[in-house]
């Protein structure tokens, strides 16, 4: 039955955002690796931090993340969640949807399966590509989700930057907005590699979350793999033994 919802709602998100990111602005592809056990704690250490303050991840929980993570419990509640949850609780938060509503004119939505409704390069560009747009009623605005209601909640490290653009009209009077180049206002506490490299944690964290079977799938793979050679290798040596006496 969970599983069920799980694809319902994965279906839902799909079909609703696939147009909406139809034109969004991918201006860099990201390089996740989802082996990568450091990635994916600094990146669920990020999402506990700076991220389920408004975002539930409904269908994980702790112990499970910890387990595939491979992280203690004690390592796991006291090192990277914030809130007096328990182990084996589901990752869901206290805000209440109808007050999100009302503060930021959206309902943040569950992330568990965002990374299938949107794409890893989607969610890289959105997290790397905010600017200060005073008017927004968050004070940012970003060139992959265009006048988004989140704030830009990392923007400590990465810092305050302002967004040229090209606005002019073509011979039909439309206006088009071409974006040029991103003007640095304030300096964030890291440098941009820096901030990139949280962002990308951060995403496979969130590719993880979306299905954390590719774990398990990509720890077959040499098996799998070592599997085909050992029969190729068979299949050859009986070619060999019936086609020898045929000339
Ligand atoms: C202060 C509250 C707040 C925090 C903290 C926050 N968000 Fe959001 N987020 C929102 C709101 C509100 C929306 C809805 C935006 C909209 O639809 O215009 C949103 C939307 C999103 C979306 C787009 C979902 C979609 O496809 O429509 C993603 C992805 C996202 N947030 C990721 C994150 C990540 C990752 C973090 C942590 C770094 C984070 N958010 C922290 C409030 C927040």
């Amino acid at each position: 039955m969970k599983k069920l919802h799980l694809i319902t709602l994965g279906l839902m998100m799909f079909s609703g955002l696939a147009s909406a990111a139809g034109d969004a602005y991918i201006g860099e592809h990201v390089q996740t690796n989802i082996r990568s056990t450091d990635s994916l704690r600094n990146g669920a250490r990020t999402f506990m931090n700076y991220c389920m303050g408004c975002h539930s991840m409904e269908f994980q929980r702790y112990n499970r993340v910890a387990e595939d993570l491979g992280l203690t419990e004690d390592e796991m509640m006291n090192g990277l969640v914030l809130t007096d949850a328990k182990f084996a609780d589901k990752m869901t938060i206290a805000m209440d949807p109808q007050d999100a509503e009302q503060w930021f004119g959206k309902t943040p939505p569950d992330l568990t399966v965002i990374a299938k409704a949107r794409g890893l390069d989607w969610l890289y560009n959105f997290l790397i590509n905010y600017y200060l747009d005073p008017t927004r009623p968050t004070g940012w605005n970003n060139l992959t989700f265009e006048n988004a209601s989140m704030p830009h909640v990392l923007w400590e490290f990465q810092g305050m930057r302002k967004a040229n653009f090209n606005v002019y009209e073509d011979e039909d009077g439309n206006e088009h907005k071409e974006f040029i180049d991103f003007e640095v206002v304030e300096a964030g506490s890291m440098s941009e590699q820096e901030y990139k490299d949280m962002v990308r944690d951060l995403v496979n964290f969130l590719d993880y979350s979306s299905e954390p079977a590719q774990l398990i799938r990509m720890s077959y793979a040499p098996w799998v793999l070592l599997f085909v050679a050992l029969f190729t290798f068979l299949a050859y040596l009986l070619k060999v033994n019936y086609f020898r006496d045929i000339h």
